[in-house]
């Protein structure tokens, strides 16, 4: 299966086609994604379907969510076998919330094999002025909403199912004035391990990827600045950002059979971005 990279005339991101496997054996599995409206949400959304995958995208912006899914349906117009994409609304900062999407998954497609926890938010400011509500809410969307996740997708889940968090190259490297969000990133990575622990009683994998900066409306202030362009890409030993698509390869494997005995994992994927 290939993806296309769409042109673009921002230095530093790759164009082209990418070739992608296939996973047959992921057809007919029924998957939830987070913060699905946009972004590596909306593009993992978009390569579990193409591969016969229901998946229920959930996002905070519920308009966004909507027009994400209708145009995942529009791309796989004519695909066959390809799987439906329901969309709704959550704040991952709502237990309950997550609760329900859990239960709408199972309503509707009958099971829940695979939970990317990808809503996250990326605020900014000197870590000597970092106010409590940024705090709070980074710590709550970042951390909780995936403990939250983690928690409605093991009690709906059969032994076999997979859950992937979004922790990030923040985690293990410090970004200037992204305090509140490398801390967050830190205990998702930290989070992950603490729940293949004890979800592996269940049968349940879970593992984390941790992007570099990879191109979407989160780093469209790197792209849009060419000195912090330039910055970044002086940090990225292959010299030049992620696309979302390179992202969907590395996401397919740890929900494949190819990693049935991979748990605790936080699979880098970030142009060796975590060495510099
Ligand atoms: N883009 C990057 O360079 C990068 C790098 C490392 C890690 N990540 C992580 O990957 C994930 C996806 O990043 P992205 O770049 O696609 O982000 P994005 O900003 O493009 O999309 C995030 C989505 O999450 C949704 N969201 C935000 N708060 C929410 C909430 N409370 N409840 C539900 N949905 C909510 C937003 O509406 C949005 O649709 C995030 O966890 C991010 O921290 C991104």
């Amino acid at each position: 299966m290939t993806a296309t990279i769409p042109a673009s005339e921002h230095p530093g991101r790759v164009e082209g086609t990418l070739m992608q496997v296939d996973h047959p054996e992921l057809r007919g599995k029924v998957a939830v994604v987070t913060g699905a409206g946009r972004g590596m949400g909306a593009r993992f959304s978009a390569a579990l379907a193409r591969r016969g995958v229901h998946v229920v995208g959930a996002d905070i912006d519920e308009s966004l969510m909507g027009e994400a899914a209708s145009a995942i349906t529009r791309e796989h117009e004519g695909v066959d076998g390809a799987g439906d994409v329901v969309a709704t609304g959550v704040d991952v900062r709502d237990r309950e919330a997550q609760q329900r999407v859990a239960e709408l998954a199972r309503d509707r497609f009958g099971r829940l094999d695979l939970w990317i926890n990808n809503a996250g938010v990326f605020p900014e400011a000197p870590a000597i002025e970092v106010p409590v509500s940024q705090m709070q809410a980074t710590l709550s969307i970042n951390v909780e909403g995936v403990l939250y996740g983690a928690q409605a997708a093991a009690s709906v889940m059969e032994p076999g199912g997979s859950i992937i968090n979004m922790a990030s190259v923040a985690a293990v490297r410090v970004r200037r004035g992204r305090s509140a969000y490398c801390s967050s990133k830190a205990a998702v990575a930290h989070l992950t391990e603490c729940l293949a622990v004890e979800l592996g009683d269940l049968g349940v994998r879970v593992n984390a990827i941790a992007p570099g900066f990879v191109d979407t409306e989160m780093t469209r202030w790197v792209q849009d600045d060419p000195q912090a362009l330039a910055k970044a890409l002086d940090s990225i030993p292959l010299h030049r950002l992620g696309s979302p698509e390179e992202i969907v390869g590395p996401m397919l494997f740890l929900a494949s059979d190819s990693a049935r005995y991979v748990t605790g994992h936080i699979l880098a994927v970030d142009g060796g971005s975590r060495h510099v």
